[in-house]
């Protein structure tokens, strides 16, 4: 793992336990909408979600589907392993990085992940892991927060970012649609209950 990595994730274990209580109000007042949007389109036999977190996505899981998950920091998938075993959820969590999946070719139905590109060190390395390990025909579905189009905002954004890389370990200057784009997929759709900075785009390879 490079040093970068190495500094998101150590940021990620030491948010795991405020996790859920730092995102509880726009968890409630926003996310939680948008995440049942994602996930009503997840279909196939087999779905990976990467980028697991402290398993908020558990509540949306289809049951007919077997569900592989991953996450690179240790502390959040702890939490998950917990949820999920308090909650009696069927997925397989594994300790990994999305930048190498450890997973062959055209693995999966669905590739899903939502608010992870934020924080990937190189985005564009994992989105080609996406693509990579989902099937021809099949989708990769993310909800992720990006730069805003208005420039004032973008600039601010921009002069913020240091500063929440550094508590947070997240970006808020990612152009993750632009990095979806330059992967090689068929179709990019961007469903309208998006927002100039909150997007929901599904992929199809
Ligand atoms: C903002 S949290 C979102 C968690 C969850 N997806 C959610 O919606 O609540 C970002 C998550 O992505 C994980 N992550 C960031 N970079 C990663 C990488 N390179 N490989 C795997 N997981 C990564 C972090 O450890 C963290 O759990």
């Amino acid at each position: 793992m490079t040093a970068n990595s190495n500094r998101i994730r150590q940021r990620y274990d030491r948010l795991a336990p405020y996790f859920d209580s730092l995102e509880g109000v726009l968890e409630g007042l926003l996310f939680r909408r948008l995440r049942k949007k994602l996930w009503v389109q997840a279909a196939g036999a087999h779905i990976l979600e990467v980028g697991v977190g402290t398993g908020k996505n558990f509540a949306f899981y289809p049951d007919d589907a077997r569900m592989t998950g991953i996450d690179f920091s240790p502390r959040m998938l702890e939490i998950a392993q917990r949820k999920q075993q308090r909650k009696q959820i069927a997925v397989d969590l594994t300790l990994m990085d999305v930048q190498s999946l450890d997973y062959a070719d055209n693995s999966f139905d669905t590739v899903i992940g939502s608010f992870v590109f934020c924080s990937v060190p190189k985005p564009r390395k994992g989105l080609k892991e996406l693509y990579r390990v989902c099937k021809p025909g099949g989708q990769v579905l993310l909800l992720e927060h990006v730069l805003s189009s208005n420039k004032i905002l973008a600039t601010l954004m921009n002069l913020f970012n240091p500063l929440v890389v550094n508590t947070l370990g997240a970006n808020i200057n990612r152009q993750t649609l632009k990095n979806v784009q330059a992967c090689p997929f068929q179709k990019i759709f961007i469903d309208p209950a998006s927002s100039d900075m909150i997007k929901l785009i599904r992929a199809i390879k």
